[in-house]
């Protein structure tokens, strides 16, 4: 079960320095998803590393080194983003609902691209550009009229049906992200009369965790489509940014995302289009996911009519998965009990309230006992940047990461006096 990026005596060894509850990242592994990543994209693509799939300092001062640029969706990851390296040219700011405080600080300070989602976002961004005497580069998000199938699941493991099944795309339905493609002829023509604007191109995202390329390769696809029509209507559009969605496998026997033929098939479909473009990746989950694992401690084995249960000093506070990614916690060890005949459990972490199932039904070994060490993989993204951390105030993880074969410190445990940091107490 266990993935080779980072070995058992790795994290005996982080578990050791650092005890449990921990995240332990190979920031190695980070360089190698990022360079096969470049290596195999067309030479019009640029990699801009999304921020909330993990906003820790040191993997993205990493990633900036390397070269990535920088996607970001609040005003926190834009100054995360600053401090750890990017240039502000290099970011782009996404998401919905941006504040009139973000967007100032965000253009005061030179943000490359805003990604406008309504009609209203962009007169603000003009309002503030004018003020600023600037004119902003901006993209506009489109909530197309058809997606892909499949996204976002993970399954539990192997028997693949759904690649033996041609790749449909599906009605997509009403969206708070961007405006909707049967609109959007009207907010760009409304878009181009706003002086301190330059409609730079548009964003369309909706896959998230796909394994499968030629998919992908069918959103992406549709995306061009969409550009085509708009340039074919005289609107000088020439960046598309298709958001992220390069999957990975949660367990032992799913393929891992064929990069070389997207690549290939990528790049052909460029050739074949009308209109040449830059593009952008927005990749979250393929650079970082790989790169870490959450480490904690079983603290009580229990039954309840039949059930085990099995608990550990975690929880959804530190890994918080949505019902479409629980299957992806299956992917665990207890450390040192691999031989052991496994059975059935419900893997839970301490808070008091019955969300804090960590995975329902996973196998795990009979012998499980108190103070043994349980590894779920695949947590270096969406795991510390994706979990309920005000609940219950227990204190943040640690973060510990491999750097060049070293083993470091990259943020230390939480301590319970964080929680009462600018809480200001009224005696009354
Ligand atoms: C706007 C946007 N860009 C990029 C990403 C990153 O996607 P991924 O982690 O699949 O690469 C997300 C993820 O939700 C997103 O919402």
């Amino acid at each position: 079960m266990q993935p080779i990026e980072l070995s058992q005596q790795e994290i005996e060894q982080s578990v050791l320095q650092y005890g449990t509850p921990l995240y332990l990242y190979n920031l190695d592994v980070v360089e190698r998803r990022y360079n096969a990543l470049t290596r195999s994209l067309p030479s019009n693509c640029r990699v801009y590393y999304a921020l909330k799939a993990n906003s820790n300092l040191t993997i993205c001062h990493r990633l900036a080194q390397l070269g990535a640029a920088a996607e970001v969706s609040s005003l926190g990851e834009f100054m995360a983003a600053l401090k750890s390296g990017f240039s502000a040219e290099s970011i782009v700011f996404t998401g919905p609902g941006k504040t009139r405080h973000e967007l100032m600080t965000a253009i005061a300070k030179g943000v490359g691209l805003i990604v406008v989602e309504s009609v209203n976002e962009a007169q603000r961004v003009n309002e503030i550009a004018v003020q600023h005497g600037i004119c902003q580069d901006v993209l506009l998000r489109i909530n197309p009229r058809f997606r892909s199938l499949n996204s976002c699941e993970v399954r539990a493991c192997s028997v693949d049906e759904s690649a033996l099944k041609p790749i449909q795309m599906n009605g997509q339905g009403s969206s708070k992200f961007g405006v909707d493609e049967e609109e959007a002829k009207e907010a760009i023509a409304i878009l181009s009369t706003l002086k301190h604007l330059r409609l730079k191109g548009i964003h369309i995202f909706t896959e998230s965790n796909v394994l499968d390329y030629a998919q992908l390769l069918d959103a992406w696809s549709n995306t061009i489509e969409i550009a085509n029509q708009f340039r074919q209507a005289g609107h000088p559009i020439s960046i598309l940014d298709f958001g992220g969605g390069v999957g990975v496998p949660y367990n032992s026997v799913d393929q891992a995302f064929d990069l070389i033929s997207f690549g290939r098939e990528l790049t052909a479909l460029f050739e074949r289009s009308p209109y040449s473009y830059t593009c952008i990746l927005e990749i979250g989950r393929y650079l970082v996911c790989e790169a870490g694992c959450y480490i904690a401690s079983v603290v009580d084995v229990k039954q309840s009519k039949g059930q085990k249960f099995v608990l550990i000093n975690g929880g959804v506070h530190h890994i918080y998965r949505t019902p479409a990614m629980q299957n992806a916690s299956k992917y665990l060890q207890v450390l040192g009990k691999d031989a052991d005949a496994q059975q059935s459990v419900v893997l839970a972490g301490q808070l008091p309230t019955p969300i804090d199932v960590i995975v329902k039904d996973v196998q795990l070994p009979e012998t499980v006992e108190i103070d043994d060490t349980v590894v779920i993989y695949n947590c270096g993204a969406y795991g510390f940047n994706h979990s309920l951390t005000n609940f219950a105030l227990h204190p943040y993880p640690a973060e510990a990461a491999y750097v060049q074969g070293q083993l470091v410190l990259v943020r230390s445990r939480g301590t319970i006096e964080d929680f009462f940091i600018h809480q200001h107490l009224i005696s009354v």
